[in-house]
């Protein structure tokens, strides 16, 4: 079984639904998890509620995320910038495969437990299991003294503000920027240099205004779903930063408009997915302007030279793709947070295009609170 639906105890403020609403709302929910956190002076971050002291921070080891659906993924690109800033091992898993294979549960490594609701079964399932075993547990989580929050050692809250629609927009956009978040604090806390430290506060500050300059995208967005959504599949295509990415936009467009998507590294296509490439399975390639740039370009030269169409995300426009959407710059450990907003609103433009039941798409539910 499942939660309610509580759609109808908040306003949509004058969209047609609350996903579109929600989309809307990041650049204002991005504002509210950087509210009062920064400290200048030492270029970190201050994160009240994480229960964990400068001495603890140095003795991690290693850092497990746990979560389900799209927080598994905010939780791979939070892996990624941990790894990226502080230097910390980290990898995240799903909660719901983590706890049914007898993990090795190690002192010396931080678990974070990921989820919106804050009460995801299989989620709060391996925190308990976790807890019962010793392990420090961390929280990042939506709603305010959910179960998660309240069973977890310590953690963040993601402050996005209630969010309505099945399908998770802005609490993914506000969890990886929570995860850079901690990442930061984390990193300064151990070997972060103080100008790194600032190059990535600068990189945070400039969100906001990033997400509002891809909304005004969103008209020719709009003419591309109308395309896309003739297509009975889609291969979503990303490398190191880009594939996480990839990943939650392939989730983003399955869930919402029921055409079939798979994500897969672009370092693997070779190994596989090329031999599905032919006109009628068009690309969408993440593309950073970031060190694997050429590789990506690489990448995208294998799929033209096989007559597949590819829609590229970049930092500029890209000559190997059919169309290619930009989005603006960030520092590149922070791209990620950006490089997947477009493809939310064509996720949305597509299953609008369809027809489709955006804000309770078939067969699934907010809030999973049983197995
Ligand atoms: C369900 C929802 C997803 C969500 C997942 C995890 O499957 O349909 O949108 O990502 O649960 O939910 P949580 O509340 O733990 O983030």
């Amino acid at each position: 079984t499942t939660v309610e639906w509580e759609a109808a105890s908040y306003d949509m403020g004058g969209h047609d639904t609350y996903m579109h609403k929600e989309i809307h709302e990041q650049a204002d929910a991005v504002d509210r998890v950087l509210r009062g956190r920064i400290d200048d002076r030492f270029s970190t971050v201050h994160l009240g509620g994480l229960n964990l002291d400068a001495r603890e921070a140095r003795q991690i080891r290693r850092v497990k995320i746990l979560g389900c659906g799209t927080s598994y993924h905010a939780g791979l690109i939070g892996a990624q910038m941990i790894e990226e800033l502080a230097r910390i091992p980290a990898d995240a898993e799903p909660a719901s495969e983590f706890r049914y294979r007898n993990a090795v549960v190690d002192p010396d490594t931080l678990y974070i437990a990921v989820s919106q609701s804050g009460e995801t079964y299989d989620v709060l399932a391996a925190v308990q299991e976790l807890k019962r075993k010793g392990a420090r547990v961390l929280g990042v989580v939506n709603v305010v003294g959910s179960a998660i929050a309240r069973e977890a050692d310590g953690g963040i809250y993601v402050h996005a503000g209630p969010e309505v629609c099945v399908v998770s927009t802005k609490c993914f956009t506000n969890t990886t920027v929570a995860f850079a978040l901690l990442a930061l604090h984390l990193g300064r806390t151990r070997d972060l240099s103080v100008r790194d430290g600032k190059r990535i506060i600068e990189g945070l500050r400039k969100l906001p205004g990033q997400i509002a300059s891809v909304m005004e995208q969103e008209a020719e967005i709009e003419k591309l779903a109308q395309q896309y959504a003739e297509a009975r599949s889609m291969l979503f295509i990303g490398r190191v930063r880009g594939y996480p990415v990839a990943r939650e936009a392939s989730l983003k467009l399955k869930e919402v408009s029921y055409i079939h998507a798979e994500a897969y590294p672009a370092s693997e296509l070779k190994h596989g997915p090329l031999a599905l490439i032919e006109p009628a399975l068009p690309t969408v390639a993440i593309v950073p302007d970031d060190d694997l740039l050429e590789k990506n370009r690489a990448a995208m030269e294998e799929i033209k030279a096989r007559s597949g169409k590819i829609l590229a995300v970049a930092h500029q426009h890209e000559e190997k793709a059919d169309q290619t959407i930009v989005v603006p710059k960030n520092e590149d450990e922070l791209d990620p947070i950006l490089m997947g907003i477009p493809l939310q609103l064509l996720a949305y433009h597509t299953a609008l295009a369809l027809g489709r039941d955006i804000d309770k798409p078939r067969n699934l539910a907010k809030s999973v609170t049983v197995e």
